[in-house]
């Protein structure tokens, strides 16, 4: 454990006195610093906040955007919801797939990018959807993909 996460925690607790509430911010800070979230960081954090080992998993499991393995520089989610599948989001995966060289849920060897399936990221107007970085990306249509990763590369060099 890293000795400002009891600082990290303090705050969070002083912030939100339930400790379940507190979980989502330190989780993220902790992420923050680490780039994932690892088995031994869920456990500290279950340690400093008074929370099962088995809260803090299952938490940690439920949102897409905490990552339990080490991820690329860009991690690239592609919505899979309803709306988006509708509007091509398996084939704009695949595309990505091609692009990159790995599966969803891979990483690429030089550690640029990270491909995540996402559950309905709250944007089914603007299908299908996708996010780097957690920057918000609509109307990627399959044949964007490439558009997709050219942009995000302008944006982030
Ligand atoms: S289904 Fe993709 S944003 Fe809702």
């Amino acid at each position: 454990m890293r000795p400002e996460w009891k600082e990290w925690a303090a705050e969070a607790k002083a912030e939100y006195p339930q400790a379940n509430s507190a979980l989502l911010p330190l989780l993220h800070r902790v992420q923050q610093q680490e780039g994932w979230l690892s088995p031994e960081s869920l456990a500290d954090v279950a340690e400093l906040l008074g929370l099962s080992d088995q809260y803090v998993e299952s938490v940690a499991s439920f949102y897409s955007l905490f990552f339990k393995k080490p991820v690329g520089k860009k991690v690239v989610h592609v919505c899979m919801g309803l709306s988006c599948m509708l509007a091509g989001a398996d084939e704009l995966m695949h595309n990505l797939e091609t692009k990159l060289g790995i599966s969803q849920g891979q990483t690429t060897e030089d550690g640029q990018y990270t491909l995540l399936e996402a559950e309905c990221l709250a944007a089914c107007d603007l299908a299908p959807v996708a996010q780097i970085n957690l920057r918000f990306r609509g109307h990627v249509t399959p044949d964007k993909a490439d558009e997709l990763l050219t942009e995000e590369k302008e944006v982030s060099s």
